[in-house]
């Protein structure tokens, strides 16, 4: 029988002082750098949740709602939603803080796929992930719409296969 995980057991959080090497000539945190601190902590949770070397497949969209200042604290929190045959979908909240002036913000939210690999690098099924919250019970039950969603743009599904899709949009065949 296919082991099971709590979601929770995933939880990461990493946290980073932008210094003048993360920025761009703005003196704000570059996109770019924030990306790559997502890429990680996402990783670090996929890797709690498989007990696997995993690989990142997809980065969903990632929008800049507000610039990120040189000397913010920056926390990544990243947490399995779910997990399917081999993939996991992490789902990563990033919040700035001022720390002198007490300010603390969201200013980032994204959602990135992970595949466990074995050692030869083929991919290798996970446990199953439980929610307990409802909370996360909500970011399971989103994350198959996602799924079908994200592997129609990487042309890896046919829209008429996307089942939960359709049922969304309410289309008839
Ligand atoms: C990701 C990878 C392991 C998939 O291998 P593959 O031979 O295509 O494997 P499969 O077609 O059997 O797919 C395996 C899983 O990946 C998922 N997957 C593949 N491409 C995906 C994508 N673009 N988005 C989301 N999931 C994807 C599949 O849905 C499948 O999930 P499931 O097992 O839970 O059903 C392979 O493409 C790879 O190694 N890519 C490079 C990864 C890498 O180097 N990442 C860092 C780059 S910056």
């Amino acid at each position: 029988m296919r082991k099971k995980k709590k979601v929770s057991e995933s939880y990461t959080i990493m946290t980073e002082l932008v210094l003048p090497n993360d920025t761009n000539t703005l003196h704000n945190l570059m996109g770019g750098r924030m990306m790559h601190w997502m890429d990680i902590v996402s990783a670090i949770a996929a890797q709690k949740h498989s007990n696997r070397i995993v690989v990142t497949a997809s980065v969903d969209n990632v929008s800049f709602r507000e610039s990120i200042k040189l000397g913010n604290v920056v926390s990544l929190e990243a947490q399995v939603t779910r997990a399917f045959n081999s993939s996991m979908e992490v789902h990563i909240k990033v919040y700035a803080e001022d720390i002198p002036a007490g300010r603390k913000v969201k200013t980032n939210e994204a959602f990135f796929t992970f595949v466990a690999v074995d050692q030869m690098g083929s991919p290798i099924d996970v446990p199953e992930a439980v929610p307990e919250t409802e909370n996360e019970k909500a970011l399971y039950d989103g994350a198959l719409q996602r799924r079908q969603l994200r592997l129609i743009l990487a042309g890896r599904m046919k829209p008429h296969d996307a089942e939960e899709l359709k049922a969304i949009f309410n289309l008839q065949e």
